[in-house]
């Protein structure tokens, strides 16, 4: 059962008795729409729109967990490993426009309920796949998409239409319709950042988004968050941050994908002296991990976290197709 056939009763706030009138109001005045939006959320959210006490509130988070479950929209809590494992081959997955790079993530690309990370130095091709997923995410499931928008949080200020329309151009797809699917929000701190992605739910539910990008999710926490003293607030906030995306894929169904930079790892004695920002708290928090490095002309992408893929690496390249394989120009 996918979310639209979910009984719309399961999804609205007043479906639970414990929300009243005053209790919606305070809700929906802090961006609370349905209760995809109290799970994904959580209850220190909560508590704060509400003013409730943080029991209370992790009542009404669990009771709103309860009845998307009973809606078929989230995973029960108890459930067979033969029916997760059919679920998992049934997983959708967005092309990256590289076969390589696909067949690297898993026969197909990202995974919808998943947050994939994509990390490596300036100029390694972040932001080129990044551009490259929304052109494909439109197209339906026998091309590489899923029928679906895309929302591109864009913290560095590098998304450029006019690489998908290029993109779009070396592809011959028309760009227009693609232009259409993607939203674009513009982050200009950690705080607003923040806001967004509370606000992002409802715009996934009522655009039919398959696919969620934050373009770099650390970049502003490492340039505000600066020095010992502010370490642990930094990644607090980070923490937060990244399980309300996790939240977020999971809930509504959606591909995660966060762009992540590298820093130098003075302690590393073998292989590259680098290793992503932001942590323990962006690495436990990501499902996917992929490592891009620099390789003449072309790019190495090395899966370097997964819960069930070997550590492998496989050669792309950037061109103007945006990502695609080495020997497809
Ligand atoms: N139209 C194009 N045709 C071919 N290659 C391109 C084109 N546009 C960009 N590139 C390649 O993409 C590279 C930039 O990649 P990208 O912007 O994705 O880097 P990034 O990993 O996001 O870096 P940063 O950490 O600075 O954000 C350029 O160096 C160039 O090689
Ligand atoms: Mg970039």
């Amino acid at each position: 059962m996918n979310d639209d056939d979910a009984p719309k009763t399961a999804i609205d706030l007043c479906s639970i008795e414990e929300i009243g009138i005053a209790t919606r109001t305070h809700l929906q005045n802090s961006g609370f729409r349905s209760l995809k939006d109290l799970v994904v959320r959580g209850p220190v959210d909560i508590a704060e729109a509400t003013g409730m006490d943080i029991e209370k509130s992790a009542i009404l988070c669990n009771r709103a967990r309860q009845r998307l479950e009973d809606a078929g929209v989230l995973e029960k809590s108890f459930v067979t490993a033969r029916k997760l494992y059919n679920k998992r081959l049934s997983a959708e997955r967005i092309s990256t426009g590289s076969r390589n790079l696909d067949t690297l993530l898993g026969d197909g690309g990202v995974e919808t309920r998943a947050i994939t990370e994509i990390f490596g130095e300036y100029g390694t091709g972040k932001t080129q796949i990044c551009h490259s997923l929304c052109v494909m995410v439109p197209h339906d499931r026998a091309h590489g998409g899923l029928g679906g928008k895309a929302i591109y949080v864009d913290t560095e200020n590098t998304f450029r239409p006019e690489r998908i329309v290029s993109i779009c151009s070396a592809r011959n797809i028309e760009p227009n319709h693609i232009l259409d699917s993607i939203i674009v929000a513009k982050a200009y701190n950690s705080a607003h950042q923040e806001l967004i992605i509370d606000e992002t739910g409802p715009i996934i539910d009522s655009n039919e988004v398959k696919l969620v990008i934050v373009d770099s999710a650390v970049a502003h926490y490492r340039a505000e968050f600066l020095g010992r003293a502010t370490l642990s607030e930094r990644q607090q906030k980070l923490n937060k941050f990244m399980h309300i995306l996790l939240r977020i894929s999971e809930t509504y169904g959606v591909a995660v994908v966060i762009t992540n930079q590298i820093q130098s790892s003075p302690d590393s004695i073998f292989g590259d002296a680098f290793r992503p920002t932001g942590g323990n708290v962006v690495a436990h928090t990501s499902t996917y991990r992929i490592y891009l490095k620099r390789s003449g002309r072309n790019r190495i992408a090395r899966m370097v976290d997964s819960p069930y893929h070997p550590e492998t690496e496989v050669l792309f390249s950037l061109s103007e197709k945006g990502a695609t394989d080495p020997q497809q120009y």
